[in-house]
């Protein structure tokens, strides 16, 4: 099976319709394909670790937003958290149901998964420990949904219950690349499409929306014809405009760091991780 359709960029780049378009497909092509996202970030380990020791210092529950395939919630269940993620992928939420299959009972029963926007979704219970990870918080891209989602998430955190989001950083030099170059990552197995592809990526940032969109293109060698690609959009939150996101929706922070172990935000830091709580 081919993973993802050519998918291809708005040519107006201008109407309305299009604009939107191009924003959900940035949103959910990156997540179609759980076998090559999981090998993709297989050596991203340093979150898995803050945020499992995060949530035994809390305690569960833990409602995670973007619990995608469990990368991050599957560990924590494993530590005995009972853990509540919510997700708009399916095909995300069907490897993380295959994966719960090969763990125990105890385990199993600690997970439930919930489809649904994280702007939308209520499930009607607070939880002292609330986190948006690994760039989920990157898929809101207007005000509006910064509002929808922060008003959720105040709905389901305990009085004093915590709300930690990590998000990269945008970082000047990345959002100047010029759009027609392409930057050649190196080649790899596709575990999908089973061969060994070229990988290229453009981006594209535009400063308007604050919006970085990646073009993943992946060739397989030997074989251009059979090339596809597929589309990131990151929306880009500097670190005054998150800070005051958080306050004007009712939270107050109480640091913020830039990295998963607790080092301090400086200008070299590519990750901003908050730690928040609702403002009485
Ligand atoms: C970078 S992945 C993180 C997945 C997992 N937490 C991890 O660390 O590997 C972002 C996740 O957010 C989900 N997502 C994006 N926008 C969403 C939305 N509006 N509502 C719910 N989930 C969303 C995607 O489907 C994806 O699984």
């Amino acid at each position: 099976m081919r993973p993802a359709p050519r998918a291809r960029r708005s040519p107006d780049g201008g109407a309305r319709r299009g604009r939107d378009r191009e924003l959900e497909a940035g949103s959910r092509a990156h997540y179609e394909d759980p076998q090559y996202y999981t090998s993709t970030y297989a050596s991203r380990i340093d979150d898995v670790a803050f945020y499992a020791g995060l949530a035994d210092q809390v305690g569960g529950p833990v409602l995670e937003y973007g619990v995608g395939n469990g990368r991050i919630a599957m560990p924590m269940a494993r530590g005995g958290i009972e853990v509540v993620g919510v997700d708009h992928s399916a095909p995300m939420l069907a490897h993380f149901r295959e994966r719960l299959k090969d763990e125990p009972p105890e385990v199993r029963r600690r997970v439930r998964l919930v489809r649904g926007d994280m702007r939308r979704v209520r499930l009607r219970r607070r939880f002292p420990l609330v986190v948006c990870t690994f760039n989920t918080a990157l898929h809101l891209y207007t005000r509006a949904d910064v509002e929808a989602f922060l008003a959720r998430v105040r709905e389901h955190l305990t009085p004093r219950g915590r709300f930690v989001v990590d998000l990269s950083t945008p970082l000047v030099a990345d959002l100047a690349r010029d759009p027609r170059k392409p930057y050649r990552a190196p080649r790899f197995y596709h575990p999908t499409a089973q061969v060994v592809v070229k990988n290229t990526e453009h981006f594209t940032y535009d400063p308007v929306r604050q919006v970085l969109f990646v073009t993943m293109e992946f060739e397989p060698v030997g074989h251009p014809e059979q090339g596809w690609s597929m589309p990131l959009a990151h929306r880009q939150f500097f670190p005054q405009e998150w800070e005051a996101l958080l306050h004007y929706n009712g939270f107050r922070v109480d640091r913020v760091e830039g990295d998963y172990q607790g080092g301090p935000l400086t200008p070299d830091s590519d990750v901003m991780v908050w730690h928040a709580r609702r403002r009485a």
